[in-house]
């Protein structure tokens, strides 16, 4: 399956999301937003797993990327009391992702460990490993202000 295709079929349920539709309006890194953010680290989650021909459970590493960063509040707000942000958003981006979505181990471990070595708990699945690199891979092009894809993911999946 195509990675766009694969994100599609196995998160449309997540990307169709009330959660998704705050993600919207909150900024990641430069002007991405934190749903576009989400699905960026979702492709590039599938493309290193299909690149490097790893056995991975696909739809898990799908889902549990698409929910990693599901804090649903703006970290630039300095108004909030989200101060320690780094630290924390992993923890409350599970919570709220328990609350929605049927989780399994996997994707709670993913979503729980992304910040690793943040956070100091080291991942226990290797889908948790990719989504760690993919994830700092795609915030450092967001804040470079690289574009790594070839299509419009706001338009592909909007
Ligand atoms: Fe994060
Ligand atoms: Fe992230």
């Amino acid at each position: 399956m195509r990675t766009e295709e694969a994100v599609k079929f196995f998160g449309q349920d997540i990307i169709n999301s009330n959660g998704m539709e705050l993600e919207k309006r909150y900024m990641q890194h430069g002007n991405t937003s934190a749903f576009l953010h989400s699905l960026k680290v979702a492709c590039v989650s599938y493309s290193i797993a299909k690149k490097l021909k790893l056995k991975v459970d696909e739809k898990s590493l799908i889902r549990g990327s698409l929910l990693h960063d599901y804090f649903l509040y703006d970290w630039h707000d300095k108004n909030s009391c989200h101060g320690l942000h780094g630290f924390t958003h992993a923890k409350t981006a599970l919570e709220n992702a328990e609350k929605e979505f049927e989780l399994n181990d996997v994707e709670k471990d993913m979503i729980l460990k992304h910040m690793f070595p943040l956070n100091l708990k080291p991942p226990k699945h290797k889908e948790s490993v990719i989504l760690c690199i993919a994830d700092k891979i795609v915030a450092t092009c967001e804040t470079l202000k690289i574009n790594i894809f070839k299509y419009d993911l706001a338009i592909i999946y909007m």
